[in-house]
């Protein structure tokens, strides 16, 4: 790390708990790949304490912030300006603090639409979507889905259906492009007409690798890409099925470090060093950056 000194400037996450993030490792990578006088740090901030915590942004002039879980929601309340993105998305994941203010941001659908495009190979998206999950993640990469034109129709497929139908209903209120369902062992049919599938679950995670959200694997074809937001483990059963079917697997790594990415273009103003941030996450995850 480069020495500190009285112009280093601050920048961190706040979360509860923080310490198993990736994004000092990403950030501090990316500080000094471009020899910049910025420090990253976790904050761990308890959901009682996180107005003390903003009290505590503004006094202390910390440059910027991610926020992650829990606190993805309730920060929307103690900002001074939220922008449209994150509004529609209803989450927070980045503060800019400039001039004294703060503004909210939300750099999910950025780096999920830039994954699918540098990451993917898809230059434009297919016409036929289909997107397990209806949680936080999911209400990002539907937002980011949904600005593409070319994309006619996103089958939102969720273990709890009504979860499904209200995320539908509230980021395409007119039912035009968003067909919510059930995620089961009948989700093939739909599953298979897509050319991207998107898992947003948390299935397949660590510590349950051998799960997969996708009861039936044979939907899966060549030509399709599958991305899945899981990134630990870095290849999951989902995309050992997707490599095995011929489609193209893309793994959540690159999510990650993009969405990271245009957080530190919003503090920085610099072209953020992408690919050393995608090593330094790979390699906090204990696998060989190479
Ligand atoms: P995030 O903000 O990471 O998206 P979340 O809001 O808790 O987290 O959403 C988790 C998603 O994973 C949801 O779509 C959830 O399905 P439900 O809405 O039915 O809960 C899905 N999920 C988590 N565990 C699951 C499991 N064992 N089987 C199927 N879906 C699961």
């Amino acid at each position: 790390m480069a020495q500190l000194s009285g112009e280093t400037r601050v920048l961190g996450v706040i979360g509860h708990p923080v310490g198993h993030t990736s994004s000092p490792a990403m950030h501090n990578a990316a500080i000094a790949a471009l020899g910049l006088d910025y420090v990253y740090v976790a904050f761990p901030v308890r959901p009682e304490d996180l107005g003390q915590a903003l009290a505590g942004i503004r006094a202390l002039q910390i440059r910027g912030l991610n926020v992650t879980v829990p606190h993805k929601v309730g920060v929307m309340a103690l900002l001074d300006e939220i922008s449209p993105e994150a509004r529609t998305i209803g989450a927070v994941n980045t503060i800019d603090h400039s001039e004294g203010r703060l503004i909210g941001h939300n750099t999910d659908a950025f780096g999920v639409m830039q994954s699918l495009r540098l990451d993917g190979g898809l230059d434009k998206l297919p016409l036929r979507v289909a997107l397990l999950g209806a949680g936080g993640a999911a209400r990002a990469i539907l937002y980011g889905l949904l600005q593409c034109p070319e994309v006619e129709n996103v089958a939102l497929l969720n273990r709890t259906a009504d979860r499904a139908e209200a995320l539908a209903a509230a980021l395409d209120p007119e039912g035009r492009r968003v067909v919510p369902g059930t995620l089961d062992e009948h989700s093939g049919k739909v599953v298979g007409q897509a050319g991207l599938l998107i898992n947003s679950t948390s299935m397949g995670m660590h510590p349950h690798p051998d799960a997969s959200p996708l009861p039936d694997p044979t939907c899966l074809h060549p030509g399709m890409v599958v991305l899945d937001i899981v990134y630990n483990p870095l290849e999951t059963l989902l995309l050992r099925q997707a490599r095995q079917a011929g489609a193209r697997p893309v793994d959540g790594l690159g999510m990650l470090a993009r969405q990271g990415a245009r957080a530190f273009a919003i503090w920085t103003g610099m072209e953020p060093p992408v690919e050393a941030m995608r090593a330094a996450a790979l390699e906090r995850l204990g696998k060989p950056s190479a």
